[in-house]
């Protein structure tokens, strides 16, 4: 499959990583806005992850990774990039600035978007419901990383016990969004020194976790604190059950999807670990067993999560599952 990828930010360039190794893959093209220069610097040298195993380097045209050529193009709008002469099958747009599907199909390419939308033909979360996905289903959303680490142990809970009402609470790294220092943005809060406060603020997860889990509609209250850590994030997920939970029936649940169909998508700690174990991780949701509680019908779990390492882990699998299926 030839992967043509829109904005080489931290999901952009962790995706180029981990195609680049994988022979089912060829990156075939990549737009930024920024220059060759500075983008293979960056994918040189991470500050979460450390050196590449491959040297990036800028050339005319575009980059070149250990001296194979890739065209990098340099435009804003989506539907302006020759993703077709370059002969690109499926574009992954990892700029986070367009939500909907309007500006992202000009190019008539099937795109999957790393961010939830509503207005996508589905949004999906490899593991649970990629398998709906139809061929006339091209504009696809990824969700979000927090959607990816509440969706795969609630699915196991909610089919188990059932679900009358699911609260979360993610605490979350700091990203892009944030400013490092006070500055003028619409959210108050968010509008704060990210590397300095905790951040009580809204998260995308609430309205993709009911478009992926429908049964849970009207039921999904979720709320994010941005916490001053660079990588690595947690949910706390509250699941209040339709069915007696005893906590020896929850552990066993959850093991039982970690064994079988979640395998690697939903994994278990043993361990009484903190953030930066779970650096590099590639499971999207990884339950703390330890921290599993359950009283009078409420579930509550701790479920960590990189959420650079595991999105790009489950964006690799889906576009793996659409090159088998020929979608
Ligand atoms: N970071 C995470 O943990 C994470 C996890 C899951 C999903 N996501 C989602 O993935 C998306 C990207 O997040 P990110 O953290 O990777 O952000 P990021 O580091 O800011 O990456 C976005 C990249 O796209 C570039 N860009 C901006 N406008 C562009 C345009 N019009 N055309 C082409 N490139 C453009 C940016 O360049 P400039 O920097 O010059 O603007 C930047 O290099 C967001 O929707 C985010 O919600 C992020």
């Amino acid at each position: 499959m030839r992967v043509g990828i829109n904005g080489l930010g931290r999901i952009g360039r962790g995706l180029l990583k981990a195609l680049w190794d994988d022979r089912r893959f060829e990156v075939a093209a990549l737009n930024d806005v920024a220059g060759g220069a500075i983008l293979a610097h960056l994918l040189n040298h991470d500050s979460y992850y450390g050196s590449w195993g491959h040297r990036a380097k800028a050339t005319e045209t575009g980059l070149s990774v250990d001296g194979r050529d890739v065209p990098l193009f340099r435009g804003a709008t989506p539907s302006e990039i020759p993703w077709n002469g370059a002969r690109v099958d499926w574009v992954v747009d990892a700029t986070g600035r367009f939500k909907g599907r309007a500006p992202l199909e000009g190019h008539g390419l099937p795109v999957i978007l790393t961010a939830s939308s509503r207005d996508v033909d589905r949004q999906v979360v490899y593991g649970v419901n990629h398998e709906t996905l139809a061929p006339s289903d091209r504009i696809l959303s990824a969700t979000s990383c927090t959607t990816h680490c509440v969706v795969p142990p609630v699915f196991a809970l909610a089919r188990r016990f059932g679900c009358r009402s699911l609260w979360f609470n993610t605490v979350h790294c700091y990203n892009v969004s944030q400013p490092l220092v006070d500055a003028p943005l619409d959210d108050p809060r968010r509008a704060r020194a990210g590397a300095l406060n905790l951040i009580p603020t809204t998260t995308s997860a609430s309205l993709s976790v009911e478009a992926v889990l429908p049964e849970l509609k009207g039921m999904v209250h979720g709320m994010a604190v941005r916490v001053p850590a660079p990588a690595v994030s947690l949910t706390e997920i509250t699941l209040l059950a339709e069915r007696p939970a005893r906590r020896e029936d929850v552990l066993a649940c959850l093991e039982e999807a970690a064994q079988g169909r979640l395998k690697g998508i939903l994994t278990l700690s043993r361990e009484a670990l903190v953030s930066q174990d779970f650096l590099g991780n590639p499971a999207s949701s990884i339950v703390d067993l330890p921290l599993v509680a359950a009283h009078e019908g409420a579930v509550r779990l701790i479920a960590w999560y990189d959420n650079e390492a595991g999105y790009v882990a489950r964006l690799v699998d889906l576009l793996a599952y659409l090159k088998g299926r020929n979608l």
